[in-house]
C-alpha cells in the first residue's frame, strides 16, 4: 500500500544535493599549532579536493613565526600531504595555495590586525571572496578578549548587509559554569550568538549524527528506548594514548573537563534527547537543552564516581612513562586521566536509568561506543544451565574505530540441549557503504562557511553541561590524588568498584 502524507516541516530544497560553500576566506589564528596542522589544514583541503569550496576560496594564517606567504604554503602543502584523507592533487593544491596568505604579528599588535583586515580587502578583490569572513581562534580562551577586541576595532568583526563575519571557537569552554559565562560574554561582547561556531568536533562524526537517524527514522529502537526496557548506558571514550607533549593544556584540566564536558555529554543528549519537531537547528538544540536540563550526577559522589591517574609500566611491548614522569606535568599533578560519574535523566523516560560516563587516556585500546544495556527478559522458560551464559540484550553504537552497530542477544548453542549464549549481529560501514566517511572537521568547517549551525552546541548546552559537571569537579578537589592505574589497563579498581555496588560491570569493548 502506498501512502501519499506530505511531510509539512520538510524543507523544499533537495538536502541531497551536495553543499557548496558561497565565496568567503577564512582567517586561522594559532596556526602553526598541531590541531591546525593535523586537523584543520587538511580538512580544507579534503574539502577542496572534494569540490566543496569555492574557487576563489582564500585561507589566512595568522602567528607570530616570521614567515613570507610561500613558508607558509610549504607548511600547509606538509601538513596535507601527512594528514589530508582524500588523494593529493596537484591541480587541487595549486588552486588552493593561489588563495593562501599569512600575516604575521602577535595578538595586541594593533598594526598586524590592520595588516590583516588590508589582506582581507585584497583577497576580497582579487578572488572574489565577497567580504565573508570566517575567524578560527585555534588559541587558548585566556586569549580570546584580545583577538575578539582586535577583531572589533579593525571592523572585521562587523556583518554589514549581505557579508557575514563568523567566529569559530574551540574547547575549553571555560573550566566550570562561571568560567564559561564570563568567556561567552568576552565572545557575545563582539560577535553575536549566532555568528559563534563553538567546535566540538564528536558532533562531526558520522556515527555520531547516525544516532538520530538510528532513532528517530526507525520503528523497532524506540519503543523499547526508554526505562521499562533499559537498565542503563555506558559511553565510554577509551584512549591507548598518553599525554606526552600536552601537558600545557592538560595539567589541571584533566580528563572530566577535556572531553565528559563536551563530547560525552553530547553523546548522551542525543542518546537520551526526545524527538524533535523537525532537524532545524532551533528544534534540535530545545530537546538537547531539555535533556541537559533534566540530567544530574547520582550521589553519593564517592560510590558513584571514579578517577584515576596513570602510572608508568608497560603498554603493547613498551615502556611508557606515568603522568607524573611526563615531560610538563607537575610532580605533584592531581590531574585525572581517568574519570568515570553516574548520570541520572530525571525525566519519564528514563527516571531510574543510570548513565555511566567514562574516559580515560592509556587505556586497553582506542575505543568510542555507546552501550544501551537492556533489562533481562522478565521471565525465562528454561533450566538455569541453559541460560547460564546469557548476558543483557544491548545495542551497541561503535562510534570509532570499526564504525558501526552491534546487537547482542542470546541465540541456542546448535546441538541437542537447550543451552543459550550471546551473540553479535553487527552493521558496519566498511561493508554497508563504498564511501568512505568525511572526517569530523571537513564536515564542521564547510558548516562554518555555509553558516549552518545544527552541529554547534550554543552557549546554553555549554552552561548546562558545566552545570552537570561542577558539583562532581568540586567534590573530586577536596579529594586529594586520583587513584592509580597500570597502562593498558580499564582504569583504576575504584571504577570497577563503583559498578560493582549496583551489580553491574563495565563493557571490555
Ligand atoms: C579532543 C581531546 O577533544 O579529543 C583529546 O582534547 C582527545 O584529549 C581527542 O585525544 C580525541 O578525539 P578523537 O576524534 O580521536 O576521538
Amino acid at each position: 500500500m502506498s501512502t501519499s502524507w506530505v511531510n509539512p516541516l520538510r524543507d523544499p530544497r533537495d538536502k541531497r544535493l551536495p553543499r557548496i560553500a558561497g565565496p568567503c576566506g577564512l582567517v586561522i589564528f594559532g596556526v602553526t599549532g598541531d590541531l591546525s596542522r593535523k586537523k584543520l589544514m587538511p580538512a580544507i583541503y579534503d574539502l577542496s579536493n572534494r569540490g566543496l569550496l569555492p574557487p576563489g576560496f582564500a585561507l589566512v594564517g595568522f602567528a607570530r613565526r616570521d614567515w613570507a606567504d610561500e613558508d607558509f604554503m610549504k607548511v600547509v602543502k606538509d601538513a596535507v600531504r601527512e594528514h589530508a584523507r582524500t588523494p593529493f592533487r596537484e591541480a587541487v593544491w595549486k588552486q588552493l595555495a593561489e588563495g593562501l596568505r599569512f600575516v604575521q604579528g602577535s595578538f595586541d599588535d594593533d598594526a598586524a590586525f590592520d595588516q590583516l583586515a588590508d589582506t582581507l580587502k585584497q583577497l576580497d578583490d582579487q578572488r572574489g571572496t565577497g567580504g565573508n569572513h570566517a575567524f578560527y581562534l585555534s588559541i587558548p580562551p585566556a586569549a580570546f578578549p584580545t583577538v575578539t577586541r582586535q577583531l572589533s576595532r579593525s571592523g572585521l568583526a562587523s556583518a554589514d548587509g549581505e557579508r557575514w563575519r563568523r567566529v569559530v571557537i574551540e574547547k575549553p569552554f571555560g573550566h566550570d559554569l562561571d568560567s564559561a559565562r564570563e568567556l561567552n560574554a568576552v565572545v557575545n561582547d563582539v560577535f553575536p550568538e549566532e555568528s559563534v561556531f563553538r567546535i566540538d568536533h564528536y558532533l562531526g562524526k558520522e556515527t555520531v549524527q547516525n544516532v538520530l537517524a538510528l532513532r528517530f527514522a526507525n520503528t523497532f529502537f524506540e519503543p523499547i528506548w526508554n526505562a521499562n526496557y533499559v537498565d542503563h548506558v555506558q559511553i565510554t571514550m577509551a584512549e591507548d594514548i598518553g599525554l606526552g607533549g600536552r601537558a600545557g593544556y592538560y595539567d589541571g584540566i584533566g580528563a572530566a573537563r577535556d572531553v565528559i564536558q563536551n563530547h560525552l555529554l553530547q553523546l548522551l543528549a542525543l542518546t537520551a534527547m526526545e524527538e524533535p519537531v523537525s532537524f532545524s537547528p532551533a528544534d534540535l538544540r530545545a530537546e538537547k537543552a531539555k535533556v541537559l536540563a533534566s540530567t544530574k550526577p547520582i550521589e553519593p559522589l564517592d560510590e558513584t564516581t571514579a578517577r584515576g591517574q596513570y602510572v608508568g609500566g608497560w603498554q603493547g611491548g613498551q615502556q611508557v612513562p606515568g603522568l607524573l614522569e611526563e615531560g610538563g606535568f607537575s610532580p605533584e599533578s592531581t590531574t585525572e586521566t581517568f574519570a568515570a560519574i553516574t548520570l541520572g535523566v530525571h525525566n519519564r523516560r528514563w527516571a531510574g536509568v543510570p548513565f555511566y560516563l567514562r574516559t580515560g587516556k592509556r587505556l586497553g585500546r582506542r575505543v568510542t561506543e555507546i552501550a544501551v544495556v537492556f533489562k533481562r527478559a522478565p521471565h525465562l522458560p528454561f533450566d538455569d544451565t541453559a541460560t547460564e551464559e546469557l548476558g543483557q540484550n544491548a545495542l551497541v553504537i561503535r562510534v570509532q574505530p570499526d564504525e558501526g552497530i552491534t546487537m547482542r542477544f542470546g541465540s541456542k548453542i546448535p546441538g541437542t540441549s537447550m543451552e543459550i549464549r550471546d551473540v553479535n549481529m553487527d552493521f558496519s560501514y566498511g561493508h554497508a557503504f563504498t564511501e568512505a566517511s568525511p572526517e569530523a572537521y571537513e564536515r564542521l568547517i564547510l558548516d562554518v562557511l555555509l553558516g549552518e549551525p545544527s552541529l554547534f552546541p550554543v552557549n546554553e548546552e555549554v552552561e548546562l553541561s558545566w552545570k552537570i559537571l561542577d558539583p562532581v569537579l568540586d567534590f573530586w578537589a577536596e579529594q586529594g590524588k586520583p587513584d592509580p592505574y597500570e597502562p593498558g589497563a580499564w582504569g583504576p579498581d575504584s571504577a570497577e568498584a563503583m559498578l560493582a555496588r549496583t551489580g553491574r560491570t563495565w563493557r571490555r569493548p
